[in-house]
């Protein structure tokens, strides 16, 4: 991976717009399904995420986000089926109970939790997906890279 020195917030140092690197972790049956049906309803989105499919939220281990972070991430997202609809029964409350501890823990550790989101988008919700996946990309490209992970070494 390329290094550049960054001049400011939004762009390089050779002068590109800083495109920040979103990984998404989404459970198969609802959120990959609703990413899938904007993609195949062609709606645009910005191209910023890399999307990591598992079987459920309840299957995401909190070290999974850390990883992504100490890899070059610049912001997560963490999406699965709404209340109710997950295809385990209650992955998704497990996946909630476990983010409220998580947070609490990414606080403590210093990581902005403007960078760190979470969401429910259903297989029907292709818009949803697209404007949440904009609205991120827009934010982190606000705060800029992350590079507190560095600073935590
Ligand atoms: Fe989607 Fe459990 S299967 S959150």
């Amino acid at each position: 991976m390329i290094e550049e020195e960054k001049t400011d917030n939004n762009s390089t140092s050779a002068g590109q717009e800083f495109e920040p690197k979103i990984v998404a972790f989404v459970c198969n049956w609802c959120t990959y399904a609703g990413a899938d049906l904007a993609g195949t309803s062609r709606l645009q989105y910005a191209p910023n995420v890399r999307i990591i499919k598992l079987p459920c939220t309840g299957a995401i281990d909190p070290s999974f986000l850390i990883k992504a972070l100490e890899k070059g991430a610049d912001g997560i997202l963490v999406s699965g089926c709404h209340p109710g609809d997950c295809h385990y029964a209650e992955g998704n409350y497990h996946a909630r109970r476990r983010w409220t501890v998580f947070t609490g823990m990414l606080e403590f550790c210093g990581i902005d939790m403007e960078r760190v989101k979470f969401s429910w988008v259903s297989a029907a919700e292709g818009k949803k997906w697209v404007s949440l996946i904009n609205e991120i990309t827009d934010k982190i490209k606000e705060l800029g890279p992350f590079e507190d992970y560095k600073k935590l070494g």
